[in-house]
This record gives structure tokens, sequence and C-alpha cells, in this order.
């Protein structure tokens, strides 16, 4: 959703380095930008609709050392200048720029109305600086005025305010995540400054060293130092500084022309990297899945597509019976859980609300969370009592492709682990990153490419799938879906006969993923009901059927088949969009962490 960056220190062009920095959270959706410094003590304020990527970085290089800037994500108000943020106080003197949604600003904005404070913009935002404003006309520093704001805010939100006056930045939070670097002149860095930004991308460039801002806390720094307390008591919360592991040039893209396939590409490794785990801790959470009274398997979109094809890894592997829930319809769940539950959510972010919603709702019956994310430090990593990293990398395409993949292969790992066959999981796992390595080789990538082309104007596209290869079709749907916007829908293919073959007409194309596997005649049987009824069948298998129209051959897995029979999806995908002319990094109406409800 929203992205926010700011900074505060010895560097004179604060303008330009936030400008920049956001250039770098621009995955995460948005529809308008804006940003704020402070020169000679007046702000200076930017906005407008449309993408930051061609906006000239340099002509923001002010003689300014306080900057805060934002990408918008409209929620309240249309895509207007007037509604991007920052927005300012009465008095031109504090900025604010904003994640989530302040859900009592009506009653707010009147209260301030009747206070003689005038309002630019639709937003619920607005309110923020101005109640700031009026917390400070009845004797709050800047700080505590912010706090005394910000509980009277209903709703999850992160904000950060800059104070022109005192060379202030004020952040705070209640959902949405809020990450600082540190750049310390005593560690040898150039600049001594700090960095505030929705995630770690936009500072990266200028140092690793991070603390995170956890819900409930805010933070206060003029750049020269920096104070953490509790949002509610104002008590002090002392931070570790982490240092990420991440490289500038893993968040790059590099000669792609998009993250998208750069991500892709990237799962010639980054499978290999996922099954690369403590192998006493995976022991240990297999036998927690197997003491727990009930094992509940949460998550949102591509990782829900994860969950669902491990409760199939569950079965056939560990004879073990798992409970699969989207997040946002979790808390129903709620009478099953006990304190013997264990909840394993999965999510690449690692900050998405719903399922941070569903952990909270198994917190308070004390059940045991377990959490696999991509992102260290993250808001879902750092609130589950165990949590395994996926080690894909950062992925900023919004499309989902090597998270999903770790996803897989860590679930298919516990798989194995708690049917007493570890190492033959790791084995069987290390061969799918050989087989992904093998595949992803120009021809092949090529070849999905002619064929995207030759299918782009077709506005269908159905795909099935049994078992694991099930929710791999409703996988790859969605990626169809959000970066193409073809209509595209997946199916268990023996639903086909239940309703959705009547949607099938000739030439309608149709994918099949097939594996070699028990259910293969099955599958088999339902592509022919779709051929005899005119579809043109591709069909995704280890061998070729007389069946398909086009054949897109993929390695024989076994278990792991999932993993391998999702890569040409997305290849499809991809170039799916590009032909239709979409970016794929920047689809409609999507954002890459989903931190509203
Ligand atoms: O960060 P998460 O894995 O929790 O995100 C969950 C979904 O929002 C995400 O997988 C979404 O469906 C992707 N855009 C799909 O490619």
């Amino acid at each position: 959703m929203c992205g926010i960056f700011g900074y505060v220190g010895a560097r004179k062009d604060a303008g330009m380095v936030v400008i920049e920095g956001l250039k770098n959270l621009e995955y995460r959706g948005y529809d308008s930008w804006g940003v704020a410094s402070s020169v000679a003590g007046k702000l200076v304020v930017s906005k407008d609709t449309g993408k930051i990527s061609g906006v000239d970085a340099k002509s923001f290089s002010d003689e300014s050392t306080i900057a805060i800037a934002h990408t918008r994500w409209a929620t309240h108000g249309g895509v207007t200048p007037k509604n991007a943020h920052p927005h300012l106080s009465e008095d031109g003197t504090i900025a604010v720029v904003h994640n989530g949604i302040v859900e009592n600003y009506r009653e707010l904005k009147e209260w301030l109305s009747e206070r003689g404070h005038t309002f630019m913009s639709e937003t619920d935002t607005e309110v923020i600086p101005h109640l700031i404003e009026e917390e400070m006309k009845s004797g709050s520093d800047f700080a505590a005025a912010v706090r005394r704001a910000c509980l009277k805010f209903e709703g999850r939100f992160a904000i950060l305010a800059l104070h022109t006056p005192t060379h202030t930045l004020v952040a705070a939070r209640t959902g949405s995540p809020l990450i600082v670097g540190v750049s310390k002149k005593s560690d040898g860095n150039a600049e001594q400054g700090y960095f505030i930004a929705s995630d770690i991308p936009a500072f990266l460039k200028h140092t690793r060293i991070v603390q995170y801002l956890d819900d409930g806390e805010m933070l206060v720094t003029d750049g020269e130092s920096i104070l953490f307390s509790d949002l509610h008591t104002g008590e002090e919360r002392p931070k570790r500084e982490i240092e990420i592991t991440w490289t500038v040039e893993q968040a790059e893209k590099g000669d792609f022309e998009h993250y998208m396939m750069k991500e892709i590409m990237d799962q010639k490794e980054s499978v290999v990297r996922a099954v690369n785990q403590d192998e006493a801790q995976i022991m240990t959470l297999a036998q927690s899945i197997r003491d727990a009274q009930g094992t509940f398997l949460v998550a949102c979109g591509t990782a829900g597509k994860a969950c669902m094809a491990a409760e199939y890894f569950f079965s056939v592997i560990a004879r073990h019976h798992v409970n699969v829930a989207a997040a946002s319809e979790f808390k129903l769940y709620h009478h099953f859980l006990t304190e013997k539950s264990l909840l394993v959510v999965v999510s690449q972010s690692g900050e998405t609300a719903d399922v941070l919603e569903a952990m909270r709702v198994a917190k308070a019956k004390r059940a045991k969370v377990l959490a696999i994310v991509n992102v260290e430090g993250s808001t879902i990593a750092r609130e589950a009592d165990y949590t395994l990293r996926i080690n894909a990398g950062p992925e900023r395409a919004v499309a989902s492709t090597k998270a999903l993949t770790g996803q897989l292969a860590v679930l298919l790992l516990i798989a194995h682990a708690l049917a007493g066959k570890l190492q033959e999981g790791k084995t069987l796992l290390l061969e799918a990153g050989a087989m992904i390595n093998d595949m992803l080789n120009p021809r092949y990538i090529e070849r999905l490419r002619k064929l995207a082309d030759r299918i782009k104007e077709d506005e269908d596209l159905y795909i099935i799938g049994k078992s694991w290869n099930y929710p791999m079709a409703l996988e790859s749907a969605i990626k169809i879906q959000e970066v193409s916007y073809v209509h595209a829908e997946g199916f268990a293919g023996g639903e086909l006969k239940h309703g959705p073959i009547a949607l099938i007409e000739e030439g309608t194309p149709c994918i099949a993923l097939i594996g070699k596997d028990e259910v293969m005649s099955d599958i088999l049987s339902n592509t022919m009901e779709l051929k005899a009824r005119g579809a043109t069948i591709i069909g995704v298998c280890p061998d070729r059927y007389d069946v398909f129209d086009e054949w897109i051959k993929v390695p024989d897995a076994g278990t792991a088949q999932a993993i391998v029979n999702i890569i040409p999806i997305q290849v499809l995908a991809y170039f799916l969009a590009v032909h239709r002319g979409k970016n794929p990094d920047m689809p409609r109406n999507l954002a890459k962490s989903v931190t509203v409800k």
C-alpha cells in the first residue's frame, strides 16, 4: 500500500534522498506521490498524480537536511494532486504522510473545523497535522502532540510527521510497518542520520543497519539521536540495531526489464536457498505440528495457494491432517482454537493485515504461531512464536513468484520431516531446484513468449489441476489475472462437469497442470472432456499426450511437481502482460504489501 520515506541528518540533499528512496518503494503500488522538505525554515511541498519513476530526483537536491515523502494508494478521496500526501497544518509548519485509515476522521474534521481549521483535500489524513497543531496549542511539545493526536485516531496506521521549527521527525504506528535505517558517523558512515521507511529498499543504498518500530510505539529524531517510546505510556523502548543481509544488487532488477522476470529467474537459486534450513528446528516444528490438537495453515492470495498445496503435501507425504483457511476468513474459526492449536501463517512480506489479524485471533486463544516469511524482521516474523525464513531475497514485483516456490519448498520440507523423511525431502527439493535451473533457459523462455503472443487476444483462459496441481491452477489464475488482466480461472479438474464446463467454446484456451502421479489419469480424462467441447489444450506435463494442442514440457519432479509446474505459468503470465502492453510490475489496483484489512 502507501509508501512512506523520511530522512533527517547531516546530508544537505534530503529532498533528493527521499525522492530517490521512494522510487524503490514503487512496487508497493500507488497512484500519486508527494514530498515536503524544510528549506531555510520553510516547508517546500511538491505533489502530483502518476508515477514517480520519471521524476528527476536531482531537482529536489535543495539545501535541506530534513524531508518526508509518500506514494499514495487512494482510499479516501480521488487520485488528485490535492489528495496526495504530505498534508500540512493550518500554519504550514507541520507536514504529515500516512499509511492506513483514520476511521473517525469525519468527527475529527468537524471538531477541527469548529476551531477554525480549513481543509484542502478529501482525505482522512489531513486531519492529522491539524490535530497535532491543535494539541500543540494546548501546550504540548511536538512529540507529545503527535502522541496525543494518535491516541485519538481509530484504525490501523503508520504516520511520519515533520515539524519545521524544531527540525524534528516523529513517527508512530499502530498497524502498518515503519523501519528505521541508522547511519552513524561513529560506525564509519559518511553522514550521521536516520531514514524512516515503510520498507528497507528505500534506504538500503545508504545503510544496512536497521531498528524496528513496533505496533503501539513512536519515535522522535532530530538526526543526531533517536528515541523510541510506547505510544500509550510514553515509556522509553530501547531498540536493538540489526544488520540486514540483503544487498543492494539483490534488490535491483539489473539487466531485466521488469522485476517480475528478474524474480522468476531468481528461482534458479532461491528454491535451493529455501531448503537451507536448520534441520533441528525443522524437526522441532514438525513435532509441534504432530503434537498440536489442530493445525491451521493460514495466508492470503498466492501464499494461501501454497497453504492449499501443503494440505496435499501433509496428506500424501505425512498422512497428517491440517486445516487451511484464508486469513481474511480465519476469525470465524476461533471456536475451533485452544491453547493446544497451532497456527502456521505464510507471508512473503510479513506485513499482511489479514494475516496479522488471524495471528491475534489465535493468540487470544493462547494458540502458538509458526510464521513462514520472506522478509526478515517483519511484523509477522516478530510477533510469531517461531519463524522460518524462505530466504528468497527481496521480492519487489507485486506478482509473487519466487516467494511462492520458496513457501512451497519449506512446506514440503516440513511435510517430509513430519513423515520422518527429512533427508529425502531435502534431496527431492535440491533436485527440483536443479530442474528449475535447467528449465529457465533462453529457448524455454522464448517458447513461452511465443505461446503468450498466440493467445494474447483471448479474453478467457481456464486452468485445471488435481491434488497439489489444483491450488497451482488457482495460483496460475491469480498470476495471469493480476498482470495481464485476462479473465483467468482455475478449477479442480473433477469440478468441470459440475458447472464450469458450460463456459467452454470452440477454441477456448485451457491449461492442464499434470504430474506423473496417482491422479494423472483422472486429470487427463478431465482434459479430454474439455477437448471434446472444443477447448484448445495447453498441457503442462512431463510427457506429451495426443489431447494436447500445445505441450509445455516440465520435468518429472515427483512430490515437488507443484513447484516446477508453476514456473512456465509465471513466465506465460509475464509475457501475456507484456504483449498486451501492461507493465507487469505495476498491476492496476494492487499493492505489494496489503497492510489494510
Ligand atoms: O505478503 P504476503 O505473502 O502476505 O501477501 C499475500 C498476498 O497479498 C499476495 O500473495 C498476492 O496475492 C500477490 N500479489 C499475488 O501475486
